[in-house]
């Protein structure tokens, strides 16, 4: 008899990886799961996250919309539209009481995912947010006819924990907290995780963390297997088995105004967004 042995694959951290499997159809949409993209540390990947792993889903089948909730708009440019060209954004949503969420949200380039764009004119709303009435929920107000025709709705957060970024918070089911395997990385999760729980005592109470998200990985460097196990000393299972490596292609495809899965599909970045895509619907936190 063969002594043949079927190595089990392991994840970055020496966790058995499971094999996530391809997400059956859906056969009809909605309600959905919304999700913040959340660090407010700057450059770690949430819009490239964002993008990808929206787009991943949407190859799947599902129907995602994307909040675009950073005042630079960089998910807005990332998937071809220029922020300038926009009169109107999330910012008249957030302001204006009568203004409709379908004529502002926006197809975008891939099937099944739209967009609702932003500009600097968001950089108004976290001023003038200030004196509203519940001005921790309004953009919970303002996502909510939109729910039922979406099974997973993507906010991409600005780097700060503001009044946008609470507003976001108090949206969410759940929050996906990318993090740059680099030696500052857990700097500023701890103030994260507290902010989060605060939204979740007063404001909404059914917000979890879905998990933590090791982006820009070089698997050659000693240095970022490192931080990926102390993340997982301090966070456990919290941390996601999927890892994204670092790869030029991504800048590549936001120039591209495209998602990896389009600008470069066989990748082995577009892969990790689909695989990231197939974890998060086997752990039960996207449809
Ligand atoms: N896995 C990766 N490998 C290489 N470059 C990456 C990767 N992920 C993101 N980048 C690049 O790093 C930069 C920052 O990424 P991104 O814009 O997604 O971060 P962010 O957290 O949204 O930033 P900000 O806080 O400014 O909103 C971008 O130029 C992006 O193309
Ligand atoms: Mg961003």
């Amino acid at each position: 008899m063969s002594q043949e042995t079927t190595e089990q694959p392991l994840d970055a951290v020496g966790r058995p990886l499971p094999a996530f499997a391809v997400p059956a159809p859906l056969a009809s949409h909605g309600p959905a799961r919304v999700i913040a993209m959340c660090n407010q540390k700057g450059g770690v990947g949430k819009t490239t996250t964002t993008i990808n792993l929206a787009a991943a889903l949407a190859e799947y089948g599902r129907r995602v919309l994307i909040v675009d909730f950073d005042p630079q708009g960089a998910a807005s440019v990332g998937l071809g539209i220029s922020p300038h060209e926009l009169d109107r954004t999330i910012y008249n949503l957030l302001m204006e009481r009568d203004a409709d969420i379908h004529e502002i949200i926006r197809h975008t380039a891939v099937p099944n995912l739209d967009l609702l764009p932003a500009n600097i004119d968001l950089s108004a709303a976290e001023v003038q947010l200030v004196g509203e009435v519940a001005r921790e929920s309004v953009l919970a107000r303002v996502l909510r006819p939109v729910m039922d025709e979406y099974d997973v709705v993507f906010i991409d957060c600005q780097p700060s924990l503001g009044l946008l970024t609470v507003n976001a918070l108090t949206a969410s089911h759940g929050v996906l907290i990318p993090l740059e395997c680099e030696f500052f990385a857990l700097r500023g999760v701890a103030l994260l995780i507290e902010t989060i729980e605060k939204v979740r005592d007063r404001l909404n109470p059914r917000l979890e963390v879905d998990g933590i998200l090791a982006t820009m990985y070089d698997s050659r460097t000693l240095h970022a297997r490192e931080v990926v196990t102390r993340v997982r000393e301090a966070f456990g299972d919290t941390l996601l088995h999927t890892v994204i490596g670092r790869t030029v292609k991504f800048p590549d495809a936001t120039v591209a105004a495209e998602p990896i899965t389009q600008y470069a599909p066989t990748h082995a970045g577009a892969e990790a967004y689909r695989q990231l895509a197939r974890e998060l619907v086997a752990r039960g936190d996207a449809a």
